[in-house]
C-alpha cells in the first residue's frame, strides 16, 4: 500500500480507521487465512452478514466453500485458486447462496495480505451483490432471444409459403380434375388416385404446419426433448427455402434415444440460426460449387456433439470468434449480428456451448451439450 501521501496523524490512527471503513462499509467484506488449500473466514463485516444472512458466529471458521452450490460457476472458481495460487489479485463473478439456500449473483475480488518475508498471511475480498443487475441482463437477453425468434419466424413463414405452393396447386389441379370427370364418365380408380394424392398432400401440409405450431410455443426451458427430432423438423420447415437455394443437406444422425434438458425452441433457433446464415454465405459468395450443408451428431460420454459444416467460402474475420459477438455482421443491412450472439447465449444456458473453424472451403460449427440416454 503506498502511504506517502497520508498525514503522519491520519497514518497512526489508520489501523482504527481502516477497521471503521470496513465495518462500515456498504459491499461486503471477508478476510481468510492464507491457505489457498484451506482458507477459513477470520472477518466478516456487517454488510457481508446483511447480504448472506449468516451472523458472526455461524461463518467464523468456516469454508467459503460454505457460500457455493449448483448454480456456482466452478469455472470461475478454478480461475480464483488459479490466481490466489500465484499470488495474483483476482476479480470475478459467480452464484452465491444464502443461509436460508436462496441464490444470489455476487461480484468479488481478492486480494493476498503479505507477511514481511513476502509469504502470504491473509487473503482480503470485497463483495458486491450483483443481482439487480444479473437480473436486469437476464431480461434483456430474454427479450434478445424473443426478437430473434420473431426473424426466424418471418423466415419460417416465407419458406413454408413456398412449400405449401406445389401442394396446393397439386390438389387444386385434382379437384379440376374430379370436377371434369363429374360432367363425363366417372373414371373410379382414377378418382381414387386423385383422392390419395390429396390426403397425401394435405398430410404433409399438415405436417409442416404443425411442425410450425410447435415453434411458435412458448419457450419451455425445463423439458427434455430429442435434438434429433428438432433436427428434422426444422429440416421439414426449411426444406423449400433450401431447394430454391439449390442446397444440398446431408445428415449423419444417431438414431439412438439421446435427449437433452432445456428449451426445445430454442434449440430450434440455434439451428435456424446456423443454417440460414450458411445460406447466406453461399449467396453472398455466389458459391458456384454443389452447395453442401453436412449435420453430424457423435454422442460421447455424458454428451451430444453436434457438426453443422458447410462449403460455402468460410469466415474471413479475425479472430473467428468475432462472429459470436452481439451486433457483428457482413451483411450490411440485412443483418442484425445477433443471430451467433443468441446462439452462444442459449447454448450456454443450456450448459453447453458452440466453437466455430475455417475447415476445408467453408465453415464448421460445432456444438456440445449435455445428453442424457433416455
Ligand atoms: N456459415 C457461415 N459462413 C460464413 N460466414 C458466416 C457463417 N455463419 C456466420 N457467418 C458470419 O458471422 C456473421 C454473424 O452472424 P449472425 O450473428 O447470425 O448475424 P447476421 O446473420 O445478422 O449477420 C455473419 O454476418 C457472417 O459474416
Ligand atoms: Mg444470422
Amino acid at each position: 500500500m503506498n502511504t506517502k501521501n497520508i498525514p503522519a496523524q491520519i497514518e497512526k490512527s489508520l489501523g482504527q480507521l481502516s477497521l471503521l471503513a470496513l465495518e462500515n462499509s456498504f459491499n461486503a467484506v471477508v478476510i481468510t487465512t492464507g491457505d489457498v488449500k484451506n482458507p477459513i473466514f477470520v472477518y466478516v463485516n456487517a454488510a457481508f452478514c446483511a447480504m448472506t444472512g449468516y451472523s458472526r458466529k455461524d461463518i467464523l471458521g468456516k469454508n467459503p466453500k460454505i457460500l457455493q452450490g449448483s448454480e456456482t460457476d466452478f469455472n470461475e472458481i478454478a480461475r480464483l485458486k488459479e490466481c490466489l495460487n500465484t499470488g495474483k489479485h483476482f476479480h470475478g463473478a459467480t452464484v452465491n447462496y444464502k443461509k436460508d439456500g436462496s441464490a444470489y449473483d455476487v461480484e468479488w475480488n481478492i486480494s493476498p495480505i503479505f507477511d514481511d518475508e513476502g509469504k502470504i498471511n491473509y487473503f482480503v475480498s470485497f463483495q458486491k451483490d450483483i443481482t439487480p443487475q444479473k437480473e436486469l441482463q437476464r431480461r434483456n437477453e430474454e427479450l434478445l432471444i424473443y426478437q430473434s425468434k420473431l426473424a426466424s419466424i418471418g423466415e419460417l413463414m416465407n419458406s413454408i409459403a413456398h412449400q405449401w405452393k406445389q401442394p396446393l396447386n397439386a390438389i387444386s389441379l385434382a379437384a379440376q380434375y374430379m370436377q371434369m370427370s363429374l360432367a363425363r364418365n366417372l373414371d373410379k380408380t382414377k378418382l381414387e388416385e386423385k383422392i390419395s394424392g390429396i390426403i397425401r398432400q394435405t398430410e404433409f401440409m399438415n405436417t409442416t404446419v404443425t411442425s410450425f405450431q410447435n415453434f411458435l410455443r412458448p419457450a419451455d426451458l425445463n423439458t427434455s426433448f430429442s435434438p434429433l427430432r428438432a433436427i428434422n423438423e426444422i429440416l421439414t420447415l426449411l426444406k423449400d427455402d433450401l431447394t430454391v437455394n439449390r442446397i444440398k443437406v446431408s445428415c449423419a444422425l444417431e438414431t439412438a434415444d439421446i435427449s437433452i434438458k432445456g428449451s426445445e425452441n430454442e434449440f430450434k433457433q440455434v439451428l435456424l440460426n446456423l443454417l440460414t446464415n450458411a445460406r447466406d454465405a453461399f449467396n453472398a459468395n455466389n458459391s458456384g460449387t454443389e452447395r453442401e450443408i453436412k449435420i453430424s451428431t457423435l454422442s460421447k460420454k455424458g454428451h451430444l456433439e453436434i457438426k453443422i459444416t458447410d462449403n460455402a467460402g468460410g469466415i474471413s474475420s479475425s479472430p473467428i470468434d468475432k462472429v459470436f459477438e452481439n451486433s457483428f455482421s457482413t451483411k450490411a443491412d440485412k443483418g442484425t449480428g445477433i443471430g451467433l450472439y443468441i446462439v452462444k447465449k442459449i447454448l450456454k444456458r443450456m450448459k453447453g456451448d458452440i466453437a466455430v473453424e475455417n475447415v476445408g472451403n467453408g465453415a464448421q460449427f460445432t456444438i456440445v451439450l449435455p445428453a442424457y440416454r433416455e
